[in-house]
């Protein structure tokens, strides 16, 4: 089992990194020469359904491919043409431009998100149409129409207009998955205000830092969540939060559960109290094409977590193309994304991709095992959802539960499945095809980026044939590659960089407040281009295969976590004097975050001060950043110069090597003699 579910390309990375600097080359400038190797060797092939091809939007890979010249060699009529299904407020007077790395989009324009997503579907049928269908974790059910959205969009709009929320201002939301989190994100977009959303997994710490980074003036939070049957405190949180928060002037609370919390007089509303009696009617602000929409933090090479600083025009273009063209999505689907709203996935494939395309999206509040493994699966049969799109950590979650869940449901309603967020093995993509698709469902198997927006490799799935795997193209428009050091392009099955050569409408427009983190961090590896901070290769038939970050940046169940932030919160607790978080392959999460920790002098090693120090981090950032293994160390191995082996760490997190008494301190002397030589 352990060998056969390990996720295949993400433990082809994690060997090569062993095998070569390429991981932390990449990111720190080494110059070093040697290329990642892939050790994949995966031949499956399956053509999309022909009953599929025949309705969908793209049905043959000749008419990808004509989408694809077009957007090069006509870029104002392909954007025209999708941007042009859209509504804007006034047209744009130029399509692109680019001084890179900075780009904008459709400029001179005006348009607006939430008028896009809802009132331009008031007119028609689609009024009473289902936009969001939700699914509390205890199971009540409620739906809302476009109209009834619109309705509430437009009431909390004017309520954060009424606390003084301009378009200058930016506003946290700090929620779970509950419909008023979707209503606070399309209120903001209303008015032209930013929204971060802060996901309801992270500690108070975490919330505190990304809403003074984001100067936020208003939170909206409430007061608990449903999760596995029991309480996610979040108002506590945002209250010790908003000990140290400067910029915010206001927070309103959604009451869910209904469960005891303190309201702060002058500082804290009730969404029910301000919602009561406030007008319906709101304008739609008419926003410049560069608007910003939204900020979205996300964990890179350094301890500071990243503001992904996003605008309007490009972002309302690509999650509406995107979600239409790898969803396909029609009127008759029901569509259900499982990723949490803090996510990018959440904004644009629960929120605006599907609102956009006046889908009806599904939402649910809790765990995928509550009350029992099957929960997903009964849910899919009772809502009759069509479209299922999921991370590959949940799907080997699943397949440890065994089929004997989904066999107790009928899930012929679904028609096409999707993946996001790390690299899926073949073993899970096939049980995903089998046992949950029926052999039926194409799978689209969707790479892409909080900084790039929305979905830029993915099959079309009417007409991309696809591998177990594999990302397989780039959507028309998305100009990839995969390159050497030196920038060359990668011969096929060579394992290289993954970078984009062209702007694209919905990328990053900066790091908030920091220009040059945001060039250094993804312009300076390559003049001009975008670097992912993956590793990829391409085989003979083009299809992309991503084998994983090449930073210092690692992917555990489908979350970006930043190894430089979780060290500095151990490095933070007081027993601590220095430590080194590396990952290891794990068969479920695709990878496992292993501390390498030396000890104050005052400090004695104990496993009761490893669990000390995990909770330390789940308080810190947040239980998903908790590391599964801490193993002390009289010192870390490092480089004459100084500088961490993270390699070797890697090497003994991952073959276990080195192993002994849990409080047994390991020494690295001899190895660090070893290896000192080579790593310099
Ligand atoms: C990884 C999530 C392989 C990748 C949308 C990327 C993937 C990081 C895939 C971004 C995929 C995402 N196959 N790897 N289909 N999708 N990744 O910002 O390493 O949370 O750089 O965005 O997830 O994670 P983020």
């Amino acid at each position: 089992m352990a060998k056969k579910n390990r996720p295949a390309e993400s433990a082809a990375a994690a060997s090569a990194e062993a095998a070569s600097p390429a991981h932390t080359g990449a990111a720190n400038g080494h110059d070093h020469n040697t290329t990642i190797t892939s050790v994949s060797t995966e031949h499956r092939k399956f053509a999309p359904p022909e009953s599929f091809a025949e309705t969908a939007r793209i049905s043959s890979l000749k008419e990808y491919r004509r989408l694809h010249r077009l957007a090069d060699e006509d870029p104002e009529k392909f954007w025209g043409k999708i941007a042009g299904e859209l509504h804007w407020f006034k047209p744009w007077k130029k399509l692109l431009s680019w001084k890179a790395p900075f780009a904008r989009w459709f400029v001179g324009a005006k348009t607006n998100m939430s008028y896009n997503c809802l009132d331009r579907h008031l007119d028609g049928w689609r009024r009473t149409k289902a936009a969001i269908i939700w699914e509390g974790e205890p199971g009540e059910v409620r739906t809302l129409t476009y109209a009834q959205l619109h309705h509430e969009v437009c009431k909390f709009s004017n309520v954060l207009r009424s606390l003084g929320v301009t378009k200058e201002d930016t506003v946290a939301i700090y929620m779970g998955m509950v419909p008023e989190a979707a209503i606070a994100m399309l209120a903001c977009t209303r008015i032209g205000a930013a929204h971060n959303v802060i996901f309801g997994g992270f500690s108070a710490e975490a919330l505190r830092e990304r809403i003074n980074d984001s100067r936020a003036k208003v939170l909206v939070t409430q007061d608990a969540a449903f999760r596995r049957g029991t309480e996610v405190a979040l108002k506590d949180a945002a209250d010790r939060a908003l000990t140290g928060t400067p910029t915010i002037e206001h927070c309103i609370v959604y009451r869910r559960s209904g469960s005891q919390i303190a309201m702060q007089a002058g500082r804290d509303h009730w969404w029910h109290e301000m919602m009561a009696g406030i007008s319906a009617k709101s304008k739609a602000e008419q926003l410049d094409s560069e608007h910003p929409l939204y900020v979205l933090y996300t964990s890179g090479s350094t301890g500071k977590p990243k503001g992904i600083f996003h605008t309007l025009g490009g972002n309302l273009v690509w999650s509406y193309y995107t979600t239409r063209m790898v969803f396909d999505m029609r009127d008759e689907d029901t569509y259900w994304c499982t990723a949490d709203i803090g996510w990018v996935t959440g904004h644009a494939y629960v929120v605006y991709g599907p609102l956009l395309n006046g889908a009806t999206s599904l939402m649910y509040e809790g765990a995928p095992n509550w009350p029992e493994a099957d929960r997903f699966w009964d849910m899919v049969e009772r809502h009759g959802v069509t479209i299922f799109y999921t991370a590959p950590t949940a799907i080997r979650a699943f397949m440890r539960w065994g089929e004997g869940f989904p066999r107790r449901h009928d899930l012929s309603s679904l028609r096409l499945l999707g993946t996001v967020g790390e690299p899926i093995n073949p073993e899970a993509w096939m049980w995903y095809r089998s046992t949950i698709g029926g052999d039926r469902c194409p799978i689209v198997d969707t790479w892409w980026q909080t900084e790039t927006g929305g979905i830029m490799i993915a099959p079309l799935p009417g007409a991309t044939p696809t591998k177990p795997g594999s990302a397989t193209l780039p959507l028309p428009g998305i100009d990839v590659d995969v390159v050497r050091k030196d920038g060359t392009s990668c011969a096929p099955n060579e394992g290289g960089y993954l970078v984009i050569k062209s702007p694209w409408p919905s990328m990053l427009r900066t790091i908030h407040g920091d220009d040059q983190r945001f060039k250094e961090t993804y312009w300076s590896h390559y003049k001009g281009w975008y670097f992912t901070g993956d590793g990829a290769r391409r085989d003979e038939d083009g299809y992309l295969w991503i084998m994983g970050r090449v930073d210092d940046v690692v992917n555990v169940a489908g979350h970006r976590l930043g190894t430089a932030e979780i060290e500095s919160s151990l490095v933070a607790h007081k027993m601590v004097a220095e430590a080194a978080v590396v990952a290891r392959p794990d068969e479920m999460k695709g990878n496992a975050l292993v501390a390498f920790v030396s000890l104050a002098a005052n400090a004695t090693a104990s496993p009761a001060l490893k669990e000390e120090l995990r909770e330390h981090v789940a308080r810190e950032i947040g239980a998903i950043a908790k590391p599964e293994e801490i193993r002390f160390s009289d010192a870390l191995p490092k480089t004459r110069s100084g500088k961490i082996m993270r390699r070797l760490l890697r090497e003994i997190a991952s073959t276990g090597q080195v192993s002994g008494d849990v409080t047994t301190l390991e020494d690295f002397s001899s190895l660090e003699k070893l290896r000192a030589g080579e790593e310099e």
